[in-house]
């Protein structure tokens, strides 16, 4: 790996100081540049920065790749920490049914959604399931997001949950963003258990579980907690089994219904509770002081036309609240960082600075990737977004649905080469 210099750039963002893993509250609304700027980049990480008033000049030259970033800003890569990207077929067919008036569970009790999918993940092989989901990860490198979080649970049979997995931890060393895998078999319950819940809960924690730990496949655990999904005490089950395996928590909760989970994920240790969209008083309060990240996906209620996450009351009582895509076949088909960046600041009035750490140091934070990833800090992975020549860092999310972003540097590597590649 050779080396790289970016200089002129209109400001470096997101330059949090080292040891700074997340950030919270009103802190969120900071997000530290420096203008004016130069970076150097060696063997993959960052490993000096500053303006270029103060820019010490190079001495060797040689296999220096040289970006020259005037008018561009410098941002760290998009880190997306909950999708469900290995899947083996779009559901277009049910988004015409959900114009028409069908709700998602109306959808899912005529046979559709998760089961529809597992029904079609089941019958593809390993090789196939890759190749999509390769094509998929390659248009959202280039869309800025340079860390993944991919999670099974189309698959909800032993074999079938190991393959997405290992599809997945495939995809890791094929591809050069960081991916994170989590094991969701507990996603729907599948139709050969429709009669024996206590069953397949069994073959998570007793077999699952242990063949999942073994071929070390899977990072987190996670669990749709929800009406006619999984309950408060399944979640916990399995959470406890997960644990035992060192796996901590990364949960689907309050989607559609309060439960109560948010209260149980925190007190499992979860690092992250995802969704968040239907949020009672009780709900809200479990957040406060937990060190489990709030995971929020405007674009899931984008596209199903549910409630937006109450992100500013959760900012405003302290948290640190991370974003992601939620890219999957039936409630986010897109896995745009970009798009969820501008939904945050335009439904969930989150001011930029706050959408931006939530989509790269927070982000990074809910897959555990904080000490190597999400800021433009000395020692972390030189993997960066330089936009086009914009106006201010606000007109980013303002000008939504176009694409701002000219190079992605994945590893002081550029993934996506654009005008500012001399
Ligand atoms: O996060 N809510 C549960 N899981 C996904 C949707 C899965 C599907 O419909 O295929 C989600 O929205
Ligand atoms: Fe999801």
């Amino acid at each position: 790996m050779g080396r790289l210099l970016i200089k002129n750039a209109k400001a470096l963002v997101g330059t949090h100081p080292a040891g700074v893993e997340r950030v919270a509250g009103a802190a969120m609304g900071h997000l530290p540049a420096v203008e004016d700027a130069w970076l150097l980049a060696e063997e993959g990480r960052i490993t000096s920065f500053g303006t270029m008033a103060e820019w010490p000049g190079v001495s060797d030259w040689n296999g220096l790749e040289v970006i020259d970033a005037t008018d561009r800003y410098v941002l760290p890569g998009w880190c997306d920490p909950h999708t469900h990207t290995v899947f083996a077929a779009p559901r277009e067919e049910e988004f015409v049914m959900k114009i028409r008036g069908a709700s998602y569970q109306d959808i899912a009790a005529a046979g559709g959604g998760i089961l529809n999918s597992a029904r079609k993940l089941r019958a593809m092989d390993e090789d196939d399931l890759f190749q999509q989901a390769e094509a998929r990860l390659r248009e959202m490198m280039r869309q800025g997001t340079v860390a993944v979080e991919i999670k099974s649970g189309y698959g909800l049979s032993f074999e079938s949950e190991l393959k997405m997995l290992r599809v997945a931890r495939r995809l890791g060393e094929a591809l050069p963003l960081q991916v994170r895998t989590t094991l969701l078999a507990a996603h729907a319950l599948p139709e050969e258990y429709k009669h024996d819940r206590e069953g397949y809960l069994r073959l998570i924690t007793d077999e699952l579980l242990p063949a999942v730990a073994d071929e070390k496949l899977a990072d987190f655990i996670d669990v749709f907690c929800e009406t006619n999904y999984f309950t408060v005490a399944e979640m916990e089950r399995v959470l406890e089994a997960g644990a035992r395996f060192g796996l901590s928590g990364k949960v689907h909760v309050n989607q559609f219904t309060s439960l109560g989970a948010i209260q149980a994920a925190v007190k499992h240790g979860a690092l992250s509770v995802d969704h968040l969209e239907v949020m009672e008083e009780a709900d809200l309060f479990a957040l406060d002081g937990a060190a489990t990240i709030p995971t929020l996906l405007p674009s899931c209620s984008f596209f199903l036309r549910i409630p937006y996450a109450p992100a500013r009351a959760i900012i405003d009582r302290g948290c640190a609240v991370a974003l992601a895509t939620d890219h999957n076949p039936g409630s986010t088909p897109s896995g745009n960082m970009n798009l969820v960046v501008s939904l945050a600041c335009i439904q969930l009035r989150m001011l930029p600075a706050e959408a931006i750490n939530a989509s790269t140091l927070n982000a990074a934070a809910a897959m555990g990737l904080a000490h190597e990833l999400g800021s433009i800090t000395v020692g972390k992975r030189a993997s960066l977004i330089i936009t086009r020549p914009v106006p201010s860092l606000a007109y980013l999310p303002y000008s939504f649905g176009s694409d701002h972003i000219d190079t992605v540097i994945i590893d002081g590597k550029p993934e996506r080469s654009g005008e500012a590649l001399a």
